[in-house]
This record gives structure tokens, sequence and C-alpha cells, in this order.
């Protein structure tokens, strides 16, 4: 087969997508500039194609040509895996439009969708059918499926329901070839060979482009209750989530820990919102129990951890929500921390996982490390505490300048942290992935021989290179 000139290629996209959908001019930048804005690319063409035929068709062009290819949906990731590079050679190719809610089969509790489907609106159309779709983040009006299942999202439901890829039952993905795999089955059990899906989600778009996904329904549930708790120490917060685990079982719908400083932003930033009990204690803890049976029934379990809570001193004050409308209010003060810590400027994210066992000690050491290392340094800890996973950010000393901070601190700082995680047997990324942002610390944090077993599928795939290079794991 003849190689495609770049002219011959966009000629080839407008043929296949239309011209209305192969942007090279014009502001860009929704698509260029990634979540946090600290990086901007360049496209060659922005490409966005209606179904999974001119998908195929896109990456068999971008392979004739030799040019690379960036999936992206809804460009909320905070790793810098969904933009393209500055060079201007690669293909931006955004699964928006295709967001079709394609079947429901309720008796097999399943839901397919395309790719470009938003979160919010998966999550609608399973409450309009009188099922729950559990997957919840704070970025759900814009997220979308395909890059769920791309970066094995997390959320705020994981302690019961699992990440995205525990959600998944099948996928239908183009290969780095322009094939299309037909893989959205519908089963619970399937033994035949190597588990492609599991491989392709999680992969950051690198061995693969999502076009739809059979997704698990759940039951809704009969009642929530919802409780913003201020606990004296990250200790006192683990105890609590033992204490939950223990009498609420499977109900236990969401653990959340919020450490003092990330609430005084959403309080400075969001002062409407109304943020409880912050000021007197070090951290909060937002904890939450759905009920399939009945509303009393969850309230009195409910009530019996909140009073074994207090009984044992791990909870100094409580707040019960007593409506829906108040228990949404507390889930958007949670969901405000990331906005309001990009009101406050550049910070320092981290993502990390550890043994829920081991956190009180890991906060308690990195801590005093980076307070002793860096004079006023701001720590914006909080996150998913059920899943032992922390956002543990890193804000500049009051007044200082974030770009500068972030230009001299940013490499002392992750190895500080980083250093500790493997110290205490973590993951630097529990949920948002490597993307471009990890690519190179990565390596020295991960299992060498699982490091070359991934570059191994990636070759194996991808042959050509074509598909997100550089983000996840290096050939070269
Ligand atoms: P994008 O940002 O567009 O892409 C993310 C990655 O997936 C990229 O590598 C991209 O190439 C790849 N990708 C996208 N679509 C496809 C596809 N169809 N096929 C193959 N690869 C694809 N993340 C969490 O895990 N938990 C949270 O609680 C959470 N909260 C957030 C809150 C806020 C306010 C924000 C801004 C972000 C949050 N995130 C969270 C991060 C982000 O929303 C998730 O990573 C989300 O899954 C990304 O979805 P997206 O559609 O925006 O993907
Ligand atoms: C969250 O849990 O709010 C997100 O993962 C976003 C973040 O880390 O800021
Ligand atoms: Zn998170």
């Amino acid at each position: 087969m003849t190689a495609l000139s770049l002219p011959e290629l966009l000629t080839t996209l407008r043929h296949t997508v239309g011209d209305t959908h192969v942007l090279t001019e014009g502001d860009l930048s929704a698509f260029e500039q990634d979540w946090r804005k600290r990086t901007r690319g360049k496209a060659l063409a922005v490409v966005r194609p209606g179904n999974t035929a001119e998908v195929a068709a896109v990456v068999k062009a971008c392979a004739q040509a030799g040019v690379s290819i960036v999936p992206q949906g809804g460009n909320t990731g905070l790793v810098v895996g969904s933009i393209p590079d500055d060079s201007g050679t690669q293909v931006l190719l955004s699964l928006q439009r295709m967001n079709a809610v394609r079947h429901i089969d309720a008796a097999n509790l399943a839901i397919t969708v395309e790719a470009g489907c938003v979160l919010q609106n998966l999550q609608q159309a399973a409450e309009q059918a009188g099922f729950l779709f559990p997957l919840s983040l704070g970025s759900e009006g814009s997220c979308t499926i395909g890059g769920n299942l791309g970066t094995n999202a997390g959320g705020t439901q994981v302690v019961r329901y699992g990440n995205t890829r525990e959600l998944c039952l099948g996928l239908e993905v183009v290969s780095a070839q322009g094939e299309i795999w037909h893989g959205l089955s519908g089963l619970r059990k399937d033994n035949t060979g190597y588990d492609l899906r599991n491989l392709m989600i999680g992969s950051e778009g690198t061995l693969g482009i999502i076009t739809a996904a059979t997704m698990k329904l759940y039951p809704l549930p009969a009642a929530k209750l919802t409780a913003w708790a201020a606990v004296p120490s990250v200790a006192h917060a683990v105890e609590l989530l033992g204490l939950a685990h223990l009498h609420l079982g499977a109900g236990l719908t969401g653990f959340e820990m919020m450490g003092q400083f990330a609430l005084s932003l959403v309080d400075k930033h969001y002062p409407q919102l109304r943020v409880p009990l912050w000021q007197d204690t070090p951290y909060c803890v937002l904890l939450e129990n759905s009920d399939t049976e009945s509303e009393a029934h969850a309230r009195e379990r409910f009530e019996h951890v909140l009073e074994l809570a207090f009984e044992r001193g791990c909870v100094s004050d409580a707040v019960v929500a007593e409506s829906l409308s108040q228990a949404r209010n507390l889930w958007h003060i949670r969901d405000s921390i990331t906005l309001a810590q990009a009101e406050e400027g550049l910070n320092i994210k981290h993502d990390i996982s550890l043994p829920v066992s081991a956190i009180p000690e890991f906060v308690a050491q990195t801590d005093a490390l980076l307070e002793k290392e860096i004079a006023g340094v701001r720590l914006v800890n909080f996150g998913h505490l059920g899943d032992g996973n922390l956002h543990y950010n890193v804000q500049a000393p009051e007044g200082s300048d974030n770009a500068e901070f972030l230009r001299t601190q940013e490499d002392r700082v992750n190895t500080l942290v980083y250093d500790t995680v493997k110290r205490f047997g973590g993951s630097i990324s529990a949920e948002h992935g490597v993307g471009g942002l990890k690519v190179d610390t990565l390596p020295d944090y991960k299992d060498a021989t699982a490091l070359g077993l991934m570059r191994q599928i990636k070759q194996a795939l991808d042959p050509q290179g074509i598909l997100n290079p550089g983000r996840v794991v290096r050939l070269d």
C-alpha cells in the first residue's frame, strides 16, 4: 500500500467523516488544552467521526500516512493523556459525536452505549429505565464513558460497585490496524481466552479505540442516607470506615475523607456552599449508606454506626442529611474541591493508593517531611478513603508564585511523596492513569518485569506506534 501524504490524508479524512467534522482552523483550545491548563498541544486536525465504521476508516487512513492518533472523550483527564503533543502532526480523534444509547437489556441488567456518551446522560438513561448506573465522578457532566473506560475511572461509589472495569461487560473497539472487534457481549462469564476487554480498559487510548460498551446496571436503592462527620484524625477516619464496613456491609456506598485545608478552599471560593463543621476539625468524612429494603431499615443501621463512632471518639460531630437535596449539597461540596483548588492556582496533584491500614502513618510521615522541606507548604489532602485512594495534593505557600513553585519544586515534591508511597507498598496512580504526565516517572515505581510485559503488549497490538504515543509506556 502506498503511503498517504498529509494533504492526501486530510482529503481522505474529509471524505470519510464530512468536511465539517475535520477541524483545522479556528479556536481548537477545547481539544488541544488539558483540563488543568498545564499543557497546550497542536493537532494536525481534530476529526469527529459519527460511527464505528468511520472510526475504523480514520484509523486505516492515519496508519497509511504514518500519522498518530490521540483519542479524546470529554477532555477532563488530569494526566495530560487526551490532548495532542505540540508537533502539529497528530490527529485528535474526538468521540463526542458518538453519544447514542444503543440498547437497554432490562432482564440482563445491561445497557449498551456509544463511547462518546456523557456519563451523566448514561446515568439518566439508566434511571429513566428504573435502574442505577453507579459510576459517579465530579466531572460526570462532561466526561464520557469511553474516557472512563480508557482511564478505568474510579470516583465516589467504588467502595460498593468497583472501578469502571468492574462495571463493564463488553466492548466494541477499533484496533490500531483499523479493524473492528465486536466484543459487545452482555455475558457475565466468558473464559474463551485472553481477557481483551480488561486489556483495553485502563489502556488510555494506547491499545485501541473504544467505540461502544455494554455496562452493568443495578437496582435503584430504596433509600440513601448521607452524613458529614468531623473526625479528630486520619486514624479515627479509618476506624469509622471499619465500623461502617462491619455494620453496613454492602450498604456502604461512599466513604470520602477531606482535610481542613481542602475544605477551606471550597469555603473561600464558593462560600454559598456553606461547608459544615470544617473549622474545628482536621478532617471531615462524607459517608453514604444505600439500602434496597427501606428508609427505616437504612436509617436504623446508619444511626447505629454513628452512635458507635461517637462512643469510641472517632466522630466528634456530625450532620445527617434530612432530604435528597441536602445530601446532594453535601456531595456537591465534596465534588467542588478540585474546582476550588484550580481557582486557588496551579498545584501539584497526586492520585495515590495505599493499603487503608497504612494511610494514617503515611499521612503523618509525608505531612511532616513536606512541612520540614518546604516552609509554609499547603497540603490539600482529600479523597476516596474507602478505596485507600488519596488526592494528596501540594499547593505553594500562601502568596508565592504557583507557576514558579511547580517549575522549581514539582520533581522534588513528587520524589518525596512517591518514595514514601513506595515504602508503604502503594501505587502512584490510583484512578487518573499515567498519561503523559507520569510516563517518565512510572519506571521508577513500577515493577520492571511488569513494565517490560506492558511494552511487549503495546508492540504487539500497535507495532506502528500510532495510538496515543508517549502515553502510559514509552517504546524507545
Ligand atoms: P478524556 O480526558 O478525553 O481522555 C482520558 C484518556 O482516555 C486519554 O488517554 C484518552 O486518550 C483516552 N480515551 C478517551 N476516550 C477514549 C476512547 N473512546 N477509547 C480509548 N481511549 C479513550 N477521575 C476519576 O477516576 N475519579 C474521580 O473522582 C474524578 N473526578 C474528577 C473531577 C473533576 C472535576 C475532573 C476535572 C476530573 C476528574 N477525574 C476523575 C478525571 C477524569 O474525569 C476521568 O479520568 C475521566 O474518566 C475522563 O473521561 P473523559 O471522557 O474526559 O476522557
Ligand atoms: C476527585 O476525586 O475529586 C478527583 O479525582 C479529582 C481530583 O483529584 O482533583
Ligand atoms: Zn478522585
